[in-house]
């Protein structure tokens, strides 16, 4: 006796099994996985301006050919992750107006400025490294095109994230001064990469629903912790220090301690008042607009060739 449809979906999650496209689902499930998964691949869209800014100034032939491979995976999770958002019946189109409009967000992480080069490395290295974090428990998301499209972004992250640290390993066996460039980017970077697995769990609205419904397998203070005590020996081997006094090795929780993070910085960036939200949504606007006359030539051509071949 086939159940009813929300009973299926129930045992479908608790199963630890995938939901898919055609499949019933709770009206609220699939509008937080809109949000999620449109945000997701917004923050890769944007995330390509903090490095796009050292493209045309890399120090070599080599730095200059890695990061544009890593600006072109960023675009390509963009496009898995718009492709997963629109089996849920929303169109990228309409995603993307939502983010110029400001009416939907991606991490707070792209609103800070990239100022030298070491912060390239900085990005690969705890940036890529806390997404790693993040991502690696959304390939078991219970939703089946999000966690599919997270496998193949996990695998292209772990390079983003060994040619950060490899980077940053040749300047701290440079000179005084570019190990002085390592820790100051270090120093600029280390809060906002604890900021992006956002608020603590007791001020994350959307947590616990997410955890009932397999979206999320751990919460947001468990991620952070991970990557703390992932990052620490990486920060101790680099020969950097981490700009928190309050880091110490807990025994009994055999885990790092940490100190607090500015939420209230976290808010204002999400608000819209980090030092590059404005020029990040700009750029975002002006590509799109000057990206016009192609979508029009291709919709214009699709619909030539539809015409012919119905002739
Ligand atoms: N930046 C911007 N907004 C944030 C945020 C951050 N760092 N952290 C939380 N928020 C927002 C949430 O989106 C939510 O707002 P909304 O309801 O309007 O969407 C609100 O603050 C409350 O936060 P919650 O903890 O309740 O929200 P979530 O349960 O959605 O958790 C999240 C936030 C951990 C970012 C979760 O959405 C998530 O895991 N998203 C998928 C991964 C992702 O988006 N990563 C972004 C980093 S970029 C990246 O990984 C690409 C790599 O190439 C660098």
């Amino acid at each position: 006796e086939p159940s009813a449809p929300a009973e299926h979906f129930d045992a479908v999650i608790a199963a630890e099994q995938r939901i898919e496209p055609r499949d019933w689902m709770p009206d609220a499930y699939r509008a937080t996985l809109v949000r999620q998964i449109a945000q997701h691949a917004h923050s890769e869209i944007i995330g390509m301006q903090p490095e796009g800014n050292w493209l045309s100034r890399a120090p070599s032939l080599r730095r200059k050919a890695i990061l544009l491979a890593k600006a072109q995976d960023e675009a390509g999770h963009g496009l898995y992750l718009y492709a997963a958002a629109e089996t849920l019946g929303v169109d990228r189109a309409e995603l993307t107006e939502k983010l110029i409009s400001g009416r939907q967000k991606y991490s707070s992480i792209f609103n800070y400025p990239t100022l030298t080069f070491a912060d390239v490395g900085v990005i690969g290295w705890l940036v890529d490294g806390a997404a790693i974090c993040n991502q690696v428990p959304l390939c078991r998301c219970s939703y089946g095109p999000y966690a599919r499209a997270m496998v193949r972004v996990c695998k292209e992250e772990s390079f983003h994230q060994r040619q950060g640290y490899e980077l940053l390993m040749t300047l701290m066996r440079g000179t005084e001064a570019q190990r002085r460039m390592v820790q100051d980017a270090v120093d600029r970077w280390w809060w906002p990469s604890l900021m992006m697995f956002g608020p603590p769990d007791g001020d994350s609205p959307n947590t616990a629903q997410s955890m009932a419904w397999r979206i999320k397998r751990h919460t947001n203070d468990e991620l952070r912790q991970r990557f703390v005590d992932m990052t620490v020996p990486q920060a101790e081997h680099l020969g950097v220090t981490l700009p928190d006094p309050a880091l110490r090795w807990n025994e009994q929780r055999d885990s790092w301690d940490f100190g607090e993070p500015d939420w209230s910085e976290l808010q204002q960036v999400i608000k819209g008042q980090g030092p590059c939200n404005a020029q990040r949504i700009d750029r975002r606007r002006a590509a799109h607009e000057d990206g016009a006359w192609v979508r029009e030539a291709a919709t214009a051509y699709a619909d030539k060739s539809k015409g012919q071949s119905s002739e």
